[in-house]
């Protein structure tokens, strides 16, 4: 007799678990749920030329989904970037005031302090450190503390690395392209299983250059894994230091005026005919640890150079060429300056600077730019124009339009002769600044990785067949009860049947 109940124990109990798993599992959740709300996220990019902040938000019960994050506003900070107040005490954390305060105000109170603050820092906080790190560090720790005076969730300020740099642009693209991971019409996750797309950016002090490849990688620093959604993403990625636009045209000028000698007057095949301007020798041009290595003769740092523009495509292209390393390569192949680099594959995106440079062409140029062929005649157009047509054409100051000759064979020289994209693989590039009216950049990818808002694993609920795993436990449960319903049946006959021996 209690051999028998002993028995029909482990039965009875898992008769009871089976039935709360399924009661667990059909009754609907939503009456635990509260309703959906609006969570935010603050980044600010201090970029070497200005800093720029944006607002995300997405909705609080969606928490790991690809294209929920959205833009919800942007901020430029007036003045130069953080880097720019080197020596100068309290510059770095003023210029940051004005789009602190619109967040402040851009943001509900009662989501304040639950709202994650970022800085991240560029190539022009990398270049400050090269020449003084001891400044460099005082600037960060001084804008901490003004991130911290104010009432959201500070997280860090920091100086991202290339590497990081280049895979958040990454995530950014392929994160608005809905390429990991799509929000399917049955409100489920879908792998839509497509080819990610590269990503090219242009800042003011470093380009980056980051797609994903089959190849071997033959230098390990410009590998990076990166696991998404369950899956693992091999990335090839390199950031220039010192090719950044703002950078490249100070190599040019430096370049220019150490060939021809330290003068007052200096000629500059990019800038336009009979365009021309002033330079201090110490301030313009040399104060970079860019422009070290093309100082030969001492020079006097105050020393007022003339340049005179004289439009030469030819004599433009050659000599933005030259800066510009092809020989040297240690690998079995490279891009330029001994950087390793496999054939670039799949589509891209190009972004930041590369699509002004490339709107302004286009607009300068009359025509659409798709091919290669395409980039060499609108530049060879764009070359040979007068300031006042540019400026005319485009209705923007002097000051962002005398280069645009020198950029635009930058450009070009930098995509098909040091990227090699091919009259094949151009026209796979897409210049766009927004995609779903967010500004594209690292700093989406950055938040969206440091807050766990893209998982490594693969979310439960991601799968082509609604309900997967849940139909699958369900199912499990109903198995189990009905194991356990035969148990007690099968051993209550059998008790039925030995009494009745008896
Ligand atoms: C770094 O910058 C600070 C502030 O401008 C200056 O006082 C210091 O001498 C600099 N250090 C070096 C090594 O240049
Ligand atoms: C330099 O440019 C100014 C206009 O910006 C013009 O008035 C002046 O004549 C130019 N000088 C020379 C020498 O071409
Ligand atoms: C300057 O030249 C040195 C030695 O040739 C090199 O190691 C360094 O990376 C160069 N610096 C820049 C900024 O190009
Ligand atoms: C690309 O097209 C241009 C002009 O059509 C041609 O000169 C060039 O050789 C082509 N390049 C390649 C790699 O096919
Ligand atoms: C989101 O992802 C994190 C980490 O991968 C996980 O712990 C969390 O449960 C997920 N949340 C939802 C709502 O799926």
């Amino acid at each position: 007799m209690d051999l028998r109940y002993s028995r029909s124990i482990p039965a009875a109990a898992l008769l009871v678990l089976s039935s709360v798993g399924i009661l667990l599992l059909v009754l609907p959740a939503r009456e635990v749920e509260t309703p959906p709300e609006t969570m935010y996220g603050i980044v600010l990019d201090a970029g070497s030329s200005h800093t720029s902040m944006y607002i995300y938000k997405w909705p609080a019960d969606k928490l790991n989904g690809t294209g929920i994050v959205t833009q919800h506003s942007q901020c430029d900070a007036k003045g130069g970037g953080i880097s720019s107040y080197a020596g100068v005490r309290g510059g770095a954390a003023e210029s940051l005031k004005a789009c602190l305060d619109q967040a402040v105000k851009d943001i509900p109170k009662s989501r304040h302090r639950q709202t994650p603050l970022y800085l991240g820092a560029t190539a022009g906080m990398r270049l400050l450190k090269i020449n003084n790190a001891t400044e460099t560090d005082r600037i960060l720790k001084e804008v901490e503390n003004k991130l911290r005076s104010y009432p959201f969730e500070f997280k860090e300020a920091v100086i991202l690395s290339g590497q990081q740099e280049g895979a958040y642009g990454w995530v950014t693209v392929n994160y608005l392209h809905e390429n990991f991971a799509k929000y399917g019409f049955v409100g489920r996750w879908l792998n839509p299983g497509r080819e990610t797309t590269g990503a090219l950016d242009l800042g003011g002090a470093s380009t980056q250059i980051t797609f994903e490849t089959s190849e071997q990688v033959e230098d390990g620093d410009n590998l990076m894994e990166l696991k998404l959604y369950g899956q693992t993403h091999r990335l090839y990625t390199h950031s220039y230091l010192c090719y950044g636009q703002d950078q490249f045209l100070r190599k040019l000028m430096a370049h220019l005026i150490m060939t021809q000698g330290v003068k007052p007057e200096v000629s500059h095949p990019c800038y336009p005919q009979r365009f021309n301007m002033s330079i201090k020798l110490g301030r313009d041009v040399f104060n970079s640890p860019c422009t070290k290595n093309h100082t030969s003769a001492p020079f006097d740092p105050q020393m007022t150079v003339q340049v005179f523009g004289t439009g030469d495509y030819h004599n433009c292209l050659s000599t933005v060429k030259r800066m510009f390393s092809f020989d040297k390569c240690p690998y079995s192949r490279c891009s330029f300056d001994g950087v390793f680099q496999p054939s670039v594959r799949g589509s891209f995106m190009a972004f930041s600077a590369f699509f002004f440079i490339h709107r302004d062409l286009s607009i300068l140029a009359d025509m659409a730019i798709t091919t290669a062929s395409q980039m060499e005649e609108a530049v060879r157009r764009v070359c040979i124009m007068t300031i006042s047509e540019i400026t005319a054409k485009t209705k923007q100051p002097e000051k962002f339009l005398k280069n645009i000759c020198a950029t635009s064979n930058y450009m070009q020289v930098l995509l098909t002769q040091g990227y090699r994209f091919d009259n094949v693989s151009f026209p796979s590039i897409s210049f766009q600044e927004k995609v779903e009216g967010a500004s594209v950049g690292w700093a989406l990818g950055f938040m969206l990785s440091l807050s766990n808002l893209v998982p490594a694993e693969s979310c439960g609920q991601m799968t082509a067949l609604p309900s997967g795993p849940w139909a699958c436990v369900l199912l499990l449960f109903i198995t189990l009860l009905l194991v356990a319903l035969a148990y007690l049946l099968i051993s209550h006959i059998k008790t039925r049947a030995d009494k009745d021996m008896v």
